[in-house]
């Protein structure tokens, strides 16, 4: 891979910023609800959002100066006059209208209005939930860090949510989060977002306290094989023991396995007939004893 090198120190900060962002991407989105000491309502986005905590449950966002004019926005405004903010999360039904709160409105409209979305009151904070999203956290503001005084600066909000508010149907039967169900956004660089439903959205199932083989533990016809990707051969590290070798030989009765062992060109066929049960059934003990019949 041929690489682009930029130091932050000669890159202007509008360039470094889009190639941040399109690099750590893709980020969830806090839609951010404050108000102001006369009571006016606002919502806005952040994508410089995450949890960082859940005992304390803390989540961070970052209200940013604006890199055109060094200005700085109003849930910074609202939040360091009060420190209270609700964080509501942004699924695929309101994308749009989300969008639409972003514009930089003047500091006394209402977005709730400008948006189409509905303010239901919050049980602790005064700052007002998102109707629509399907999780809305009521939060007080612990501490704001200020990353610096030039356009484009953050300013970390870190806030500690007092009270979580789910829509019963995102929650499964086992009590969690069907991730389908929630159908969240995530914002990319520049107008990119992401849809997180459908096939893009599958469980990866990891070893938490049993150990795997990895790959120093792979014979060297899987570790140089050139058909085989980096995660073909994760999913073989990802094994337990290797297979017995009674279990590998026993393999040479499937018929079509058989004939791949009589071809001349054994290695390559062995190794695509292993990819495709990795890609295809997901079956990583197979996989293994396919290629180790190549010896
Ligand atoms: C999806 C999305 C994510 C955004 N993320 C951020 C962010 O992390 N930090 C930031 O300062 N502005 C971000 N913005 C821009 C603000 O939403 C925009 O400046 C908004 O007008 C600020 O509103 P406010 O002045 O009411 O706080 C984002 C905009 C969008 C559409």
């Amino acid at each position: 891979m041929k690489m682009r090198t930029l130091d932050p120190k000669t890159v202007a900060t509008r360039d470094l910023h889009q190639f941040l962002l399109g690099s750590v991407a893709p980020r969830p989105i806090a839609f951010a609800s404050t108000v102001d000491d006369d009571g006016n309502m606002n919502i806005a986005p952040y994508s410089f959002f995450n949890a960082f905590s859940s005992n304390p449950p803390i989540l961070v966002f970052s209200s940013n100066r604006r890199v055109t004019n060094n200005t700085t926005k109003d849930t910074l405004h609202n939040i360091q006059k009060n420190k209270e903010v609700v964080i509501n999360v942004v699924n695929y039904n309101i994308v749009r209208q989300m969008t639409l709160a972003s514009i930089e409105y003047p500091s006394t409209v209402n977005e709730f209005e400008k948006a189409g979305l509905t303010a239901i009151p919050s049980d602790i904070v005064r700052p007002m939930r998102i109707k629509e999203s399907p999780a809305q956290m009521e939060c007080v503001v612990d501490e704001i860090l200020t990353l610096g005084d030039q356009g484009g600066a953050g300013h970390l909000i870190i806030c500690k949510v007092v009270k979580l508010h789910v829509a019963e149907k995102v929650i499964d039967e086992q009590n969690r989060i069907d991730p389908h169900k929630m159908d969240l956004m995530g914002r990319m660089g520049r107008a990119y977002y992401v849809r997180c439903s459908g096939p893009n959205v599958f469980p990866l199932f990891q070893p938490v306290t049993k150990i795997a083989l990895g790959f120093d533990q792979l014979p060297p016809q899987i570790i140089n094989s050139k058909v085989l990707t980096g995660n073909n051969i994760a999913q073989l590290a990802g094994l337990f023991e290797m297979p017995k070798e009674e279990d590998v030989l026993a393999l040479k009765q499937n018929e079509s396995i058989a004939t791949l062992l009589d071809m001349d060109n054994r290695s390559l066929l062995l190794q695509n007939y292993a990819k495709q049960v990795l890609d295809l059934e997901g079956d990583a003990e197979k996989a293994m004893k396919v290629l180790l019949l190549d010896v």
